[in-house]
């Protein structure tokens, strides 16, 4: 590996082998969702507790200062949206020229493996990654599943991350699931996980997450479960406590708890 590919990765995943990626690209197909209307404002506290953020170009340059900058994921796929015909018709929306001048550590990409735009998606995948290696650029995969919440098995999600692995992508992003245990033995590259959509109760993310780390995922990409919480700040640093400090969920609870009434 190269120096720039190796610097870049090292300045996502810290030394402990760990990371916390806070994905802010969700507006890239479902406009000014919840709590992200305004990305400066929802970014701004939780900045200093995020090891990266994931997040598109106009996102970027409108909401984010560069001097302030944590380490970037920018998301490079698109051209679909949630009142469209189909979430999975993808294309590549940013070039390798335009990463390198916002100066990324990794760009991001999604496939939908098993819906009819599998085979673009994973080309697409696969061209990326032929670019990035040129430049030094890592390439996260997103194993997207649209709609199709009720996909998310560790069947269904070891094939998409072995595929993507398979392809090149450097970090795999997929869900939390049952067996995940499954999906980390078939993915030879590191595996981060999402949350989905907001579940009911700050401990069962803080769980999760515990429980994905435990089985093998070197850290998250996860958004809505931090920024529609109603408390993000003492979210994220409860996650990140998790991730870093290795704490349980419990200890988590109590930091969450401190943080939400002013204690620490
Ligand atoms: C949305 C994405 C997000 O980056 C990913 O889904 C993580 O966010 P969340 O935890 O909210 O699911 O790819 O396009």
């Amino acid at each position: 590996m190269d120096w720039g590919m190796k610097n870049r990765l090292a300045q996502l995943v810290k030394e402990d082998g760990r990371c916390l990626f806070l994905p802010v690209d969700h507006g890239y197909f479902q406009g000014p969702v919840s709590k992200l209307e305004n990305p400066r404002k929802t970014l701004e506290p939780l900045l200093p507790y995020t090891d990266a953020i994931f997040v598109t170009r106009g996102v970027l340059r409108s909401s984010v200062d560069p001097d302030r900058a944590k380490p970037i994921i920018l998301r490079v796929s698109g051209g679909a949206s949630v009142v469209g015909k189909d979430l999975a018709h993808e294309g590549i929306t940013t070039s390798m020229e335009e990463a390198i001048r916002l100066n990324v550590c990794a760009v991001g990409i999604s496939i939908f493996v098993g819906t009819d735009y599998e085979h673009d998606s994973l080309l697409n995948l696969a061209r990326l990654v032929d670019e990035g290696e040129r430049y030094g650029i890592p390439v996260m995969a997103v194993t997207a599943v649209g709609r199709e919440l009720k996909k998310r098995d560790a069947r269904y999600l070891a094939l998409s991350c072995r595929i993507a692995a398979e392809l090149g992508a450097r970090v795999v992003k997929t869900y939390y699931c049952e067996k995940f245990e499954k999906v980390i033995q078939g993915c030879p590259v590191p595996v981060v996980i999402a949350g989905g959509p907001k579940v009911d109760t700050e401990y069962e993310v803080l769980q999760f997450v515990h429980d994905g780390i435990q089985r093998g995922a070197i850290g998250v990409n996860l958004g809505r479960n931090i920024w529609q919480d109603e408390h993000p700040v003492a979210m994220i640093r409860a996650i990140r406590a998790i991730i870093h400090e290795n704490v349980t969920p419990k200890e988590a609870q109590e930091l969450y708890d401190s943080v939400k009434s002013g204690v620490a």
